[in-house]
């Protein structure tokens, strides 16, 4: 069988591309090569986590019950200022996330970072740690370290390592830490920050971190791409990507930050900046395992996380008025039909950059 999947054109990173399914990307990442043949897709195997704790305080019970919205539980620190939900729907969606990074990097020294910050780090802090899977992960790696996980709502973590201190916080606020960190890293956190919040928070990493320490960010771009033409324009995935940037840019805090976040860091005065372009394959389709494998976990990964995605954003934010609840209910019904049919080698691009703090 000839091989349909062709290199990648890269544009440049500020357009849009168009028609959407083209790859907007300004660095080269990996080709992705399509399988002759797909076995079974199903590979999730996780179950609900419905207990929490956290190692440094008791919570007010409003904090943990949160806010109840169109079927799902919001955190509720910030009310109604995160699109995200926090329960354990979402919870699995994010293990699903981490689980398919971990299996894109499997073959990297150290698949949960790529800050070279030696054998004996201090203090680590994970901000917006979500289910706070990869601050236990890496706290079990540095027994020695402090591993601090942020969110506005506790992780589900059912045990957490003594290394590792879960706080519930906004980090758009003043931070309050008695360190300075060996590393600060942030993971999809999206449509979490409006521009002047996000400048607050590139601050509050950058004068938190050790002269010489690393500061590291992983975004996924929303949009569902291509090589070989096998999504159309007017195919449901092909629009999913573009109806999302536009209610991140309704909502005032862009979605958009795959493309955007090393002028962040340049911005922020951080020197040494590094990066990795990934492009991260939906279903099994790719022939390459760790590609074929990457996939099957992230299609699970969009049929988990599409209701918790959309719920909020489009019910709030959508064109060309805010779409009723069970409107959305019918378009992740339609995407979950999309991401199912196997003509489909669809892939999303995610950027890792990692930099350093100036030593003087
Ligand atoms: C999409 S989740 C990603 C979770 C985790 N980093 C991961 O990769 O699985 C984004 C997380 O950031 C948290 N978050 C959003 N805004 C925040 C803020 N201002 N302060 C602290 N956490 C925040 C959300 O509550 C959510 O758990």
């Amino acid at each position: 069988m000839t091989d349909p999947m062709q290199e990648l054109a890269v544009p440049a990173a500020s357009a849009v591309a168009s028609p959407p399914v083209a790859n907007p990307a300004t660095a080269e990442a990996d080709e992705l090569v399509v399988a002759p043949q797909e076995g079974d897709e199903r590979d999730s195997s996780f179950g609900d986590e419905d207990d929490w704790h956290s190692d440094t305080t008791s919570l007010a019970s409003s904090i943990v019950k949160g806010r109840l919205e169109n079927g799902r539980k919001y955190q509720s620190l910030r009310e109604g200022e995160y699109w995200g939900p926090s329960d354990d729907k979402q919870f699995e969606t994010m293990a699903l996330s981490h689980l398919m990074y971990m299996i894109l990097d499997s073959q990297q020294p150290n698949n949960l970072f790529h800050s070279p910050i030696g054998p004996n780090p201090q203090n680590i802090l994970d901000i917006g740690t979500g289910d706070g899977t990869w601050a236990v992960e890496v706290a079990d790696m540095f027994p020695s370290a402090t591993v601090y996980g942020v969110d506005l709502y506790p992780p589900p973590a059912p045990w957490v390592p003594p290394n590792c201190i879960f706080q519930v916080d906004d980090v758009t606020r003043e931070w309050t830490f008695r360190t300075k960190f060996d590393m600060i890293h942030m993971r999809e956190l999206i449509g979490a920050f409006s521009p002047t919040e996000l400048d607050k928070v590139y601050q509050s990493i950058y004068d938190n971190l050790q002269p010489g320490g690393w500061f590291e960010q992983l975004e996924a771009d929303v949009r569902i791409l291509s090589d070989d033409g096998s999504i159309k324009e007017d195919n449901v995935l092909a629009q999913w990507g573009p109806n999302f940037l536009a209610c991140g840019e309704r909502m005032g805090r862009p979605i958009n930050a795959q493309e955007t976040m090393r002028a962040s860091f340049e911005k922020a005065g951080f020197t040494n900046i590094q990066e990795k372009l990934y492009k991260c394959p939906i279903g099994g389709w790719a022939k390459h395992k760790i590609y074929k494998d990457a996939g099957r976990v992230s299609k699970e990964h969009w049929k988990a996380g599409l209701e918790g995605w959309a719920m909020y954003l489009l019910t709030k934010f959508g064109a060309p008025q805010p779409w009723l609840p069970e409107e959305v209910l019918v378009y992740c019904a339609q995407m979950r039909q999309a991401l199912d049919d196997r003509s489909v080698h669809g892939y999303h691009l995610t950027r890792r950059v990692w930099a350093q703090k100036p030593l003087e």
